[in-house]
């Protein structure tokens, strides 16, 4: 079959497995070339399945050396093999048993789907379908079994020996040169969350004893002579642990948990059940080769990923559809997470600036889908931004519709009810629905419908009558395959500031809810707010209660007033943003003639803020310093798109204030000087987050003085963020001092690969016409690797995240970014589809660079063999 012939999964096609497998024995004896996996399935008919079915089992790359139904081999007659498996034509209308033997080759598997070695160390990726990769199965979230796995390898080899669950026995074979381990799960899993790990790896460990008092032994592994970078993880994994007792009531459930770092990943990090297996990049920490926001991420994505054992794992999903449903809630569990050990505005911030770069822009181009998809052709290309930070966002606004304390009770009634189960986004709203007595029924169009809405507030104050009126519309863009669309139900939480700060709310209309949200659930409403003695400046969208556009008819004077003002953080935030962004529409449409003016603006309320209390939040502060990026404003202008242009005004929007700010962020550079030992923990993060934000700037403003700062900076610090800081200030800078200090990082940290990425995508960023050929040059840099995929989204990515160089006018970055596209497609088609995606806003571009982005797509879409990842890909970016 020609990938672009793949058949298009629906929703509504969904019927329940005619087949269900109670426990899986896997004998497994890891070999680099020749593992031998042999599997015992006991299966029998599902009762609410179809009767009579034909059992037909998954089957991907692989061939059965043998297979025995009730211990008899099976007739060849009486099973077919295709592409996608074996089905067994009329199996025995009652429980039986099946054992198939299979031989893979864990060396091959560049894919890095199934088994597969990295670095010597054999390790699995099931998610979403990689468990048939192994052996024959009924691949589907909704089929769980209970699975014990008996894993043998040579000693010398892989002295570790890990898979989910519980141990239950180990030893060494006669001979004393191999040994085997058996895994028990007594927790039915889909296949999906199957994993093992086999090699020579070292570990930190810590005794934890759960709240309901289990006793449990955490573990984090990590490539020999790495120990000393997993305390950060198996820390962040104790706190998180914790919280999610506290928080929700949700205890551990096995022995041990494990936690696996390697370094070939198609993604972040897996939840497999008790053996989490994580990208090393989101592991290993020390001061030296990982930075603040790594260290944050780490904790992040532990927590996610520990969270998952309910979210996702206790409840799993029933289909792929309902992916959001584990994803979009544990995404916004780590989040509260993140926002109560951190600062919950700065985490919110940062959330939000994530969501518009990555998730706004999918919903405003080709690729948009709605949070849960109807139909796809392949799975693995909707992990995405949609369905993990938006469905967050769902998440987030339930709790704010229905309350805390029902979101609560909704919460506890859903582990209650659905534990064990393979679940559905409806059965997770009824449980909200029943323990908030209210209507969710318009809330779900959320999932189901794609696009970004955008809302247009305007309002009128009456002096007569000392009321205020707000005038709130809503409307969505139409989406691909999607062109009629109905209103949602938005959540506005506001707040009305007047000159000693928050007016009282008071209205009689039933649109506004308690804690000050008013809720649009139709095209538009007005509310009118009464008893103000004075004119209100309206605060809406408090911290970011839905995500949505706001089109806001304020002028600049009263943003400036609700930036210093306002009592919601965010919305302070929010205020200089708008500003900014305003003027970077304009001068980004051609129009700069405000820019000057803007920029004078900024400066002002910038250095009274620097001046008052900034310094007593520095992580916020810096928040506050940082404009929208580029990418932004070419997102909000949406059409016409002239990269050059949007980069030049912010280029000089960031140079006026670097230039009107000087003295300040100079002064604010000397009072945040650090003394004392590196610490990761948040305000100490936070101060050096604003001391390198200035960097940027100066560097901006004054380009010999920031180099001076830099290279100083660069000389003195003892931690990798003033590090990267100081090269990334000095990448704005053209000269030979920059490149004498890319050439001295790049040979500081020759051996470090993941500080390499680092340093890789900080030159592909550079926003200059020498780029493409210098990425061109470092593919052939030692360190770099195609088959690496974190080498692949450090230097490749970055290229492809690069909005003046990718989107270079003759069409170079396409091509270049198509052709290795085309290139990784023949190794490992995940990685080569997600670096496709980087295509995903080529239509609002202006019409040369379009016509050029869309041949680009089309060679690659034309390209003979390509994967269903990539065709697939192809086909929606150019439908
Ligand atoms: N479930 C994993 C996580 O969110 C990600 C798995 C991604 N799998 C994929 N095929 N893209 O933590
Ligand atoms: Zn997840």
């Amino acid at each position: 079959m020609r990938a672009e012939d793949a058949p298009l999964i629906r929703l509504e096609d969904y019927r329940p497995s005619g087949w269900l497998i109670d426990t899986v024995d896997l004998d497994i004896v890891l070999d680099p070339t020749r593992t031998k996996v042999r599997s015992q399935l006991q299966l029998r008919p599902n009762p609410a399945g179809h009767a009579g079915a034909p059992l037909v089992l998954d089957g991907d790359e692989l061939a059965p050396d043998s297979i025995l139904l009730d211990e008899v081999p099976l007739d060849p007659a009486l099973y077919s093999l295709s592409p996608q498996g074996l089905t067994i034509h009329a199996p025995p209308a009652r429980a039986f048993s099946l054992r198939v033997e299979t031989t893979l080759d864990p060396g091959a598997n560049t894919k890095l789907m199934g088994l597969y070695r990295s670095s010597g160390v054999y390790c699995t990726q099931c998610e979403a379908d990689g468990f048939r990769r192994i052996t024959y199965f009924l691949d589907r979230p909704d089929v769980m079994s209970v699975y014990t796995v008996r894993l043998e390898a040579r000693k010398a080899e892989a002295p570790v020996l890990l898979s989910n669950g519980n141990l239950v026995a180990a030893a060494e074979l006669p001979g004393g040169e191999r040994h085997f381990a058996v895994w028990h799960d007594p927790h039915p899993k889909p296949a999906y969350l199957f994993a093992l790990v086999g090699g020579k790896l070292d570990h930190v460990r810590q005794p934890y004893v759960t709240a309901d008092g289990r006793k449990v032994e955490l573990a984090v592994y990590v490539e020999p002579g790495k120990a000393g970078r997993a305390g950060w993880a198996l820390e962040s994994l104790v706190r998180c642990m914790r919280w999610d007792e506290r928080v929700f009531g949700r205890n551990y459930d096995l022995d041990v948990f494990n936690v696996v770092a390697v370094s070939d990943f198609n993604m972040g990090a897996m939840e497999n059940k008790g053996l989490n297996i994580f990208n090393d990049k989101y592991v290993l920490a020390d001061p030296l080769t990982a930075s603040d926001g790594d260290y944050a991420s780490i904790e992040a994505i532990i927590a996610h990923e520990y969270f998952h054992n309910w979210t996702g794992n206790r409840i799993t999903c029933r289909d792929w559809f309902q992916l959001c449903l584990k994803e979009g809630l544990t995404v916004f569990r780590d989040q509260e997470f993140s926002s109560d050990e951190r600062s919950r505005p700065v985490k919110r911030i940062a959330d939000v600036r994530t969501l518009r770069s990555t998730q706004f822009s999918e919903d405003a181009g080709p690729l948009a889908h709605p949070v849960r998809p109807r139909a796809y052709k392949e799975i693995n290309n909707f992990y995405t931004p949609t369905v993990y930070e938006k469905g967050a966002e769902l998440i987030r606004m339930l709790k704010v519709l229905i309350g805390e304390d029902a979101f609560a009770r909704g919460m506890d009634l859903y582990f209650e009810r659905c534990d064990g189960t393979a679940a559905t986004i409806e059965e997770f709203l009824d449980c909200l629905v029943e323990a908030s007595g209210q209507d969710l029924a318009h809330f779900a169009g959320w999932y189901e419908q794609a696009g970004t809405p955008t809302v247009v507030a305007s309002g009128r104050y009456d002096a007569q009558a000392k009321s205020y009126t707000l005038q709130l519309a809503q409307s969505t863009p139409a989406t691909p395959g999607q062109s009629e669309k109905r209103p949602v139900v938005i959540p506005v939480a506001l707040g009305l500031v007047g000159k000693g700060g928050d007016l009282p709310l008071a209205s009689t209309s039933p649109a506004l809810k308690a804690g000050g949200v008013v809720v649009l659930d139709q095209p538009s409403l007005s509310v009118t707010f009464t008893d103000l003695p004075e004119a209100p400046t309206p605060s809406l969208l408090r911290g970011f209660s839905a995500p949505v556009r706001l089109e806001l008819d304020l002028g600049d004077s009263e943003l400036l007033r609700l930036f210093s003002a306002d009592s919601d953080s965010f919305n302070r935030w929010q205020a200089l943003q708008t500003v900014a962004t305003r003027a970077l529409v304009r001068a980004g449409k051609g129009d700069g003639s405000a820019l000057d003016t803007t920029a004078t603006d900024l400066a002002k309320a910038l250095s009274e803020f620097l001046a008052g209390p900034a310094l007593a939040d520095p992580a916020f502060a810096a928040q506050v310093l940082r404009l929208p990026a580029p990418a932004d404003i070419a997102r909000e202008i949406g059409r016409d798109v002239d990269p050059d242009v949007v980069h030049g005004a912010h280029r000089r929007l960031s140079a006026a204030i670097g230039v009107a700010l000087a003295d300040h962020l100079a002064g604010l550079r000397q009072d945040l000087g650090e003394r004392g030992p590196y610490s990761p923990a948040a305000a100490p993060a936070g101060r050096r987050a604003l001391r390198n934000e200035a960097l940027g700037l100066i560097a901006l403003g004054a380009p010999a003085e920031g180099a001076r700062l830099s290279l100083a900076q660069f000389a003195e610090a003892d931690n990798l963020t003033d590090r990267l800081a100081a090269l990334a200030a000095m990448t704005l800078i053209p000269g030979a001092e920059r490149e004498e200090l890319i050439a001295r990082f790049g040979e500081l940290y020759a051996r470090e690969p993941l500080v390499l990425d680092k340093w890789l995508m900080a030159q592909a960023l550079i926003a200059e016409d020498g780029t493409l050929a210098r990425v061109k040059g470092l593919m052939n840099h030692s360190a770099f690797s195609l088959g690496n995929p974190n080498r692949v989204r450090g230097l490749i990515g970055g290229f492809a995240a690069n909005l003046t160089q990718f989107n270079r006018a003759d069409g170079e970055g396409y091509a270049f970014i198509a052709d290795i596209v085309i290139a990784l497609d023949r190794t490992n088609p995940q990685v080569a589809s997600r670096l496709l995606g980087s295509f995903k806003s080529w239509r609002m571009l202006e019409a040369g660079r379009r016509a050029k982005a869309e041949a680009a797509l089309r060679m690659v879409q034309t390209t003979p063999n390509l994967s269903r990842d990539v065709a697939d890909i192809a086909a929606r970016s150019l439908g």
